[in-house]
């Protein structure tokens, strides 16, 4: 039992158009809820570490427990670093046991972003490590997105395959209206559906079949969650995610792995407020922090069964 790259998840996941869960992590609590919730379900899950994480827990620790949740529950997990934005840290993870980076240099102009995404792909493929890159820009809730704001945030479809011809890299992560955060859409949500088709479409008509892309973002933001969290003394307003039939749409089209951990913070602050909330006496961490795991691991679980298909994903 060991952890596994994203190769085989994002091909079956492609082929049966379903998408693979990945979720932040941060501590125990929440790896023990994502995996519990995959375990129940035999589904596939990818567990994912931004830099601010690694800095919060350190590589190993967060190695140390994710693998002892392969060994527990037996699931097929690969440990992802979420938004790497250097070598050196890609580094770090994959010294670490990593069986998956990203590379995120969607800041950077395209030419830097090739040549620093190829670089990486060089060094994560000679030792076996697979690789996410992004191309375009995410939307924040403030930005008016006409046609032409699009067409200068959004992924440009020509430059995705150029891209992935140059780089190599084994999936893509693109921006089409989605956004990180609690605040995702002002208005009506939007997700630009056939920039994704024609993205698919060119990379297909370039004999890049079944090319597995990423959606960031892409937290549902439950509005009881927030409720929860607001009737316990938060402070939430004006929250809003992607709805659950445009994540289940992408899902079934090239989108094989949806980012989440917007819904996982909402969610482990929700059970903790209303645990304190309730039980002004308590002061056992094992009693709040084991209401946010079993918290999480139902949301995780609606996640797998109502949104991405991933049950009975597991080879
Ligand atoms: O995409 C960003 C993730 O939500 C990680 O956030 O850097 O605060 O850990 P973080
Ligand atoms: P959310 O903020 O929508 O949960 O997105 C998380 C993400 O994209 C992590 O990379
Ligand atoms: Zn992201």
């Amino acid at each position: 039992m060991a952890l596994v790259t994203t190769k085989e998840m994002f091909a079956k996941a492609f082929d049966g158009k379903y998408a693979i869960g990945a979720f932040n992590i941060n501590n125990m609590e929440i790896i023990q809820g994502v995996t519990d919730a995959a375990r129940k379900h035999n589904s596939a899950v990818i567990l994912q570490v931004s830099r601010s994480a690694l800095k919060y827990a350190g590589p190993k620790y967060l190695l140390y427990m994710v693998n002892a949740a392969v060994e527990t529950t037996g699931v097929d997990l690969a440990l992802h670093l979420d938004h790497g934005p250097d070598m050196e840290t890609v580094k770090v993870c994959v010294e670490n046991g990593f069986t998956s980076v990203m590379f995120d240099g969607s800041h950077y102009d395209y030419e830097e972003n090739v040549a620093k995404t190829k670089e990486v792909v060089e060094y994560a493929h000679a030792r076996g490590v697979v690789v996410e890159a992004e191309l375009g820009k995410l939307a924040g809730v403030e930005d008016e997105v006409n046609v032409s704001s699009a067409n200068a945030t959004y992924t440009d479809p020509d430059q995705a395959l150029d891209f992935v011809k140059r780089t190599g890299v084994d999936s893509l992560a693109i921006a089409i209206g989605t956004s990180h955060g609690a605040y995702k859409f002002k208005g009506e949500a939007k997700l630009d559906f056939n920039r994704l088709e024609t993205i698919t479409n060119k990379l297909e008509s370039a004999g890049i079949s079944n090319f597995p892309i990423v959606l960031h973002g892409a937290s549902s933001v439950d509005a009881d969650c927030v409720a929860l969290c607001n009737q316990y003394g938060g402070k939430i307003e004006g929250a809003s995610g992607i709805p659950n039939e445009m994540l289940r749409k992408a899902s079934s089209m090239a989108v094989c792995k949806i980012n989440m951990d917007t819904d996982l913070r909402l969610a482990m602050t929700a059970a903790i407020r209303k645990h304190m909330g309730e039980k002004p006496s308590s002061f056992d961490p094992r009693g709040y922090l084991g209401d946010a795991r079993q918290l999480i691991q139902g949301l995780v679980e609606k996640k797998i069964t109502d949104i991405l298909g991933s049950v009975d994903s597991m080879k």
